[in-house]
């Protein structure tokens, strides 16, 4: 049977109209937009209207990468929709997707917090590799904005709401994931989470005790997933490259989650790669957790930051803990994957970078170590 790959042949966003401005979050909790902006870059983030829920946007998203795939929603043979904001704790909704599009094919609810999407994509790929699916649309959705508690500083600042989608299709020469990685830390379950959600506190129950102490909302050890994901953006990147024998300077652009800047800027230095090769939006829409890495995808493609024939990494991380990356060729072209293991030049080039990858793990695993002091030596008084 000749190889089959799952090309990425449409692409689509769609976010909220209104505008939530640091200004906006100055005047609902202490905060201030010079704290925002130096410690996660973000500015503002979009929120969904009381009549958008979590079907309504991957409604949108998906209707403009069906049209550039020229794929009919009933030619679909599955919809995955990444999502932890779903419209109803049951059904999930990818059902909900699937009879607003009109679409006639099976479809499910992939919840992975913000890995969602990358998770999602490697999934799909696997249909249509195994030549048993043709037609298949993904799409990553959040609307964080409805478990955010508004009172509580440390994570209303961080988050929004969005949507994006891509349709994958077979082709015959490399194209779509080529390489990745999926991870879980169920340890950390509790570091981002909704306490008073699910079967542990039963909302028929527990629903007054659920409202007084304000548990129906996300709670985050923000230091916690900040360590988390500054060990994890880098690392499982590099392992991904490794897989597909490639080195950072074959990839085109770095499309990393988008939670905070400072972790970002942080990977690009430990993978001494420039800032320029790595997506940033976040700026403008916050961490949208599942329709984060999609939404700066499709926001490179729009802007030309990367092209049909380029190949990226994408990495996300959230709420599991989980994460999920892979080396993606958009549209199609030609790769000898592993072939560059046998570049001597490169291999040398590749040990260098390991040395000093290992250097900078040392140096910021003893950054933490001081933080955390710290922060013990404050908590303690
Ligand atoms: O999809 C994955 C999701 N999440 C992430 O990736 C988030 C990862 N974590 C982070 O990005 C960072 O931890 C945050 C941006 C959330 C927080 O930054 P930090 O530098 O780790 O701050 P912190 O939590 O250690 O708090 C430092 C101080 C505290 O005050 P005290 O105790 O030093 O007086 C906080 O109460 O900053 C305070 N603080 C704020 N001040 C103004 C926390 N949030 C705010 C705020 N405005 N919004």
């Amino acid at each position: 049977m000749p190889e089959r790959y799952a090309k990425i042949t449409g692409w689509g966003k769609y976010v909220p109209k209104r505008i939530l401005s640091n200004a906006d979050l100055e005047k609902m909790v202490e905060t201030s937009d010079e704290w925002i902006v130096s410690r996660t870059g973000i500015k503002e983030r979009r929120i969904r209207s009381d009549d958008e829920n979590a079907s309504d946007l991957s409604v949108n998203s998906a209707r403009k990468a069906l049209d550039m795939a020229g794929v009919k929603p009933e030619e679909l043979d599955l919809i995955i929709v990444a999502c932890s904001s779903p419209d109803y704790l049951v059904p999930g909704v990818a059902t909900i997707v699937q009879d607003k599009l009109g679409a006639k094919c099976g479809a499910f609810q992939l919840t992975s917090g913000c890995s969602g999407w990358v998770y999602a994509l490697v999934v799909a790929s696997q249909f249509i590799q195994a030549g048993t699916l043709n037609n298949i649309l993904v799409v990553g959705t959040d609307v964080v904005s409805f478990g955010v508690d508004y009172e509580d500083r440390n994570t209303c600042v961080l988050f929004g709401d969005g949507s994006a989608s891509v349709v994958l299709q077979p082709s015959a020469e490399p194209a779509g994931v080529l390489t990745y990685e999926l991870g879980s830390d169920g340890s950390g379950a509790k570091s981002l989470y909704v306490p008073g959600a699910g079967s542990v506190m039963p909302i028929g129950r527990y629903a007054q005790k659920i409202v007084d102490e304000r548990l129906g909302y996300l709670r985050m050890d923000g230091p916690e997933v900040f360590k988390f994901a500054t060990r994890t953006l880098s690392s499982s990147m590099k392992r991904v490259m490794d897989k597909a024998g490639l080195l950072p300077e074959d990839i085109q652009l770095f499309i990393p989650h988008q939670a905070n800047l400072r972790i970002i800027e942080s990977a690009a230095r430990m993978m001494r790669q420039p800032m320029e090769k790595f997506m940033v939006n976040l700026q403008k829409y916050g961490n949208t957790s599942a329709a984060s890495v999609p939404l700066a995808l499709v926001e490179a493609l729009e802007e030309g930051r990367c092209k049909p024939g380029d190949k990226v990494v994408m990495c996300a991380f959230g709420a599991g803990l989980t994460w999920a990356s892979a080396v993606v060729m958009l549209g199609a072209g030609e790769v000898s994957l592993g072939q560059s293991w046998f570049n001597m030049g490169r291999m040398a080039k590749r040990a260098v970078g390991a040395v000093q990858g290992a250097m900078n793990n040392v140096m910021l695993t003893l950054q933490f170590r001081k933080y955390d002091a710290a922060r013990k030596k404050k908590a303690a008084k």
